[in-house]
């Protein structure tokens, strides 16, 4: 539910890729809150921060001091003792030059196979907005033993301990089970297995595939009105290249999800206007269902489908500037 873009106007207002480089043989190191500091200074070495109320900002480096770490986030909650909490322009996720986005060719310099699909930088955004690993970081507990730990989400079962590799998994009667399968009362508490699939464990990146329902809605809520990372949203514009440069991200401020679905979609929209009407037609393009979208610019709107056939669908969005439509498989 949260759209993540390369900014398009820099801090003065200027036209922009999104990124700056800079070329230097510093050696960047720990740092006293872990978040890599001189990298973040150009007094340092590094390159200053853009004001990270209305940029979240992504380093990308060379970690001199622990050349295999992949990456490292540095969220809002994070304090140290006796130094409190980071300074705001320390703020946001560090990513080795080794693990940062896809590989594209077989050239690409990668740390190793199986962290080459950019999942590092997906890992490090949930811990940037405050979801802890799987696993609770306890050592190989469970949740219910002396100094054991939760992740504190409902919804993704406990785990002894990280799982590494690409662990076979059958979701249905699920196989992949760990130490923690039952609580102390006997009762089954990893109904579908361990969290292995979930991008907050340390499975390789091909393994990784979801957020639970309970971490999203731990991530939407700092991106909601309260939330420590609100201001992030009210800055939609600096996602649009400046008047004069070539509008390049056709249709992506429209989200919709989940894809397939069992009946809920929810639409998100970042839009200059209010998302009138809400259409869904069948794959014969006979109209099913018509709901008002009502008066907001920027939102979420729901639908539930759950009552339809099973089958692909068309959902189309009519905004005052046109229309966009995309399919969607019930399932
Ligand atoms: N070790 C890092 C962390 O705990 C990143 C792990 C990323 N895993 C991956 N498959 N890319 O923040
Ligand atoms: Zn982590
Ligand atoms: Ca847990």
């Amino acid at each position: 539910g949260i759209r993540f873009g390369l900014a398009h106007t820099d801090p003065a207002g200027n036209p922009t890729n999104g990124y700056e480089i800079k070329i230097s043989t510093q050696a960047f190191t720990l740092g006293t809150y872990h978040e890599y500091g001189n990298v973040k200074l150009t007094d340092s070495g590094g390159v200053d921060a853009w004001d990270n109320s209305k940029y979240i900002n992504v380093w990308c480096l060379y970690f001199s001091d622990y050349p295999t770490l992949l990456g490292i986030s540095t969220p809002y909650s994070f304090t140290v003792a006796g130094f409190g909490s980071i300074p705001n322009n320390h703020r946001g996720v560090c990513v080795s030059y080794k693990a940062l986005g896809k590989r594209v060719s077989a050239g690409d310099v990668y740390q190793s196979n199986i962290f080459d699909l950019g999942r590092t930088l997906t890992h490090e955004l949930g811990h940037f907005f405050e979801l802890w690993h799987t696993w609770g970081d306890d050592n190989g507990l469970c949740p219910w033993e002396s100094g054991g730990n939760d992740d504190g989400i409902a919804d993704t079962p406990p785990e002894t301990d990280h799982t590494f590799g690409n662990p076979s998994y059958i979701i249905s009667g699920g196989t992949s089970f760990d130490g923690c399968k039952n609580n102390p009362a006997g009762t089954l508490v990893q109904p579908y297995g361990k969290p292995c699939l979930d991008f907050m464990d340390y499975t390789d990146d091909k393994a990784m595939h979801m957020f639970t329902t309970g971490q999203a809605a731990v991530a939407i809520s700092k991106v909601s009105p309260g939330g420590e990372n609100y201001s992030l949203t009210q800055n939609p514009v600096l996602l649009n290249w400046p008047a004069g440069i070539a509008e390049i991200e056709t249709n992506a401020h429209l989200n919709i999800f989940p894809n397939p679905t069992d009946g809920l979609i929810n639409i998100t929209y970042n839009s200059a206007t209010e998302l009138q009407r809400v259409k869904v037609s069948n794959a014969l393009g006979q109209e099913i269902l018509r709901a008002d979208g009502g008066t907001v610019k920027n939102g979420l709107f729901s639908v539930n489908l759950s009552g339809l056939a099973k089958g692909f669908y068309f959902i189309t969005c009519n905004f005052a500037t046109g229309s966009i439509t995309r399919k969607i498989l019930l399932q």
